[in-house]
């Protein structure tokens, strides 16, 4: 399968898009519509909408990564823009480029590191090359991971740890780094992955998955901000929408794709939602936001091919004509 290769300055990294093929097949249902790749990348799967679109189509693009608005350059194409912004502030600038809600074919998410932030040792996403503890997706604002690990409280430190790594020893970890700091400051990829390594079990050492792999995640979605970040854009990729417009999410962990789910189930089913108390007829029930939901997973050859592509999930829907509402906020109801 092909890969896309870009240049960052002196630095070459390579994106293979996960379900390539199915992602724009089921999102593009409308050749001269308006689309968005709210995470662009490497352009793997901007590329291919862009090939099933009329000359009349367009596809605006989002990522808060600079590196890969600098390789959307490589694209030129009256259809396409990219934009240097996080996609839960997508509703904004695509408003400020004349996109009003209601009018969108098609939103696609594919979210998650890309492999060029994974391999490059200076974005300090890997425990397995060194390189400076920072792990912002954009690193032209906010604060490095060092920089938070450096004054978070220990509590802080072990619940988010333990939230967002899904992490049984949180709180050993926590408190191993916050001893370790007050020597010297946590601010290399392989330091952090050492005092993480020192501090939870040697059974654990042995398994498959590396010590720190759940430590690195939890504190990579605390510095990106990520789950808030999929809740608001599913938000307003809802109200972007066009009745029959479809939304089409990749995840690739379970935290992430809870939050999808939950998503399209509230919104396909709207009448779960409701107080079964309250004294309510069929026709009273909300109608359905989202229709035809489906899930898609990669099959064996792609998951051969490509490791990554092993916990990749898609989930599709389709846009109703029901006016846009919380999906979440429904008589008497809201879990
Ligand atoms: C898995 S990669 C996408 C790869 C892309 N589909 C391709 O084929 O090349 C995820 C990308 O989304 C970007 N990203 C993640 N969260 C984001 C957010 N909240 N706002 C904007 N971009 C985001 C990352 O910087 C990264 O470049």
């Amino acid at each position: 399968m092909e890969s896309a290769v870009h240049q960052a300055g002196s630095k070459e990294f390579a994106h293979r898009p996960v379900l390539a093929e199915e992602t724009p097949r089921e999102l593009v249902w409308k050749a001269d519509g308006l689309y968005v790749d709210a995470t662009f990348g490497r352009g793997g799967h901007t590329r291919r909408i862009l090939a099933r679109l009329s000359p009349a189509g367009r596809l605006f693009a989002f990522d808060r990564d600079p590196e890969a608005v600098a390789a959307a350059a490589s694209i030129v194409d009256p259809r396409f823009r990219i934009i240097h912004t996080p996609f839960s502030r997508m509703s904004g600038e695509l408003a400020a480029r004349g996109v009003a809600p209601g009018s969108v074919s098609g939103i696609m998410m594919d979210i998650g590191v890309s492999s060029p932030q994974i391999d490059d040792a200076s974005r300090g996403f890997s425990f397995r090359s060194d390189g400076p503890l920072d792990m912002r997706m954009d690193t032209s604002c906010g604060m490095t991971a060092a920089q938070w690990l450096a004054g978070v409280k220990e509590q802080e430190l072990a619940e988010t740890i333990s939230r967002y790594g899904e992490e049984r020893y949180a709180r050993r970890i926590a408190r191993a780094i916050v001893a370790e700091r007050a020597k010297a400051p946590v601010d290399t990829t392989f330091r952090l992955a050492s005092i993480v390594e020192g501090a939870v079990p040697r059974s654990r050492s042995d398994s498959a998955q590396h010590p720190a792999t759940r430590t690195f995640q939890a504190i990579r979605i605390r510095i990106n901000g990520e789950l808030d970040e999929l809740s608001e854009a599913l938000r307003q990729a809802g109200e972007l929408l066009a009745p029959g417009g479809r939304l089409a999410v990749i995840s690739f962990h379970s935290l992430e794709d809870r939050i999808v789910k939950r998503f399209f189930e509230a919104a396909e089913h709207p009448e779960r939602e409701v107080d079964p108390r309250l004294p309510l007829r069929q026709s009273d029930l909300p109608s359905p936001l989202f229709e035809r939901v489906r899930r898609i997973r990669p099959g064996e050859a792609e998951c051969a091919a490509n490791p990554r592509a092993r916990s990749a999930t898609l989930r599709v829907g389709e846009r109703s004509a029901e006016p846009w509402r919380d999906p979440e906020k429904v008589l008497g109801g809201g879990r």
